[in-house]
């Protein structure tokens, strides 16, 4: 119970004050191995893929400056449709969730760990 309740600490704080920490771990754990240590889509599995993972560093650069979080997050979880050369990783996304204002506005129930990993590729964009 204990450490439960550290955990949900965590990962409030995480969230709250939008410190990339946990996100970046999810980040190397489950994504570095593609798309790169920092994103740049140089990971060792690289070239063993049928197609090469993107460079995530340059998902802003790429929509006009403005960060695309639906697709981005669609493309994470693995929305029905978005399922590729990319595992879907809705499964690993199960935990808590939380009220995420995506940018239509509109409030949409999130997993955390979701809003963690995005937040991570928010923070490594370069112009
Ligand atoms: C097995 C290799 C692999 C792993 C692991 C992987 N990806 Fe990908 N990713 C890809 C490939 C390949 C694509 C290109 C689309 C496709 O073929 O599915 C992609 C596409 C993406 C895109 C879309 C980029 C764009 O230009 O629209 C995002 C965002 C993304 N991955 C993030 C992640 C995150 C975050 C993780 C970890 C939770 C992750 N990926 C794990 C291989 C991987």
């Amino acid at each position: 119970m204990r450490i439960a309740m550290m955990m949900a600490a965590i990962l409030l704080a995480g969230c709250g004050t939008r410190v990339p920490d946990a996100g970046q771990q999810m980040y190397g754990a489950y994504c570095a191995n593609c798309h790169g240590p920092v994103g740049q889509g140089d990971g060792p599995l690289a070239a063993d893929l049928p197609v090469a993972p993107p460079d995530l560093t340059r998902l802003s650069a790429g929509n006009g400056g403005a960060f695309p979080y639906s697709d981005v997050m669609a493309q994470i979880h693995g929305y029905p449709g978005r399922f590729h050369v990319m595992p879907e990783f809705g499964t690993l996304l199960k935990g808590r969730r939380i009220p995420w204002k995506n940018e239509m506005g509109q409030t949409v129930d999130t997993p955390v760990a979701l809003v963690q990993v995005t937040e991570y590729l928010v923070s490594i964009q370069q112009p």
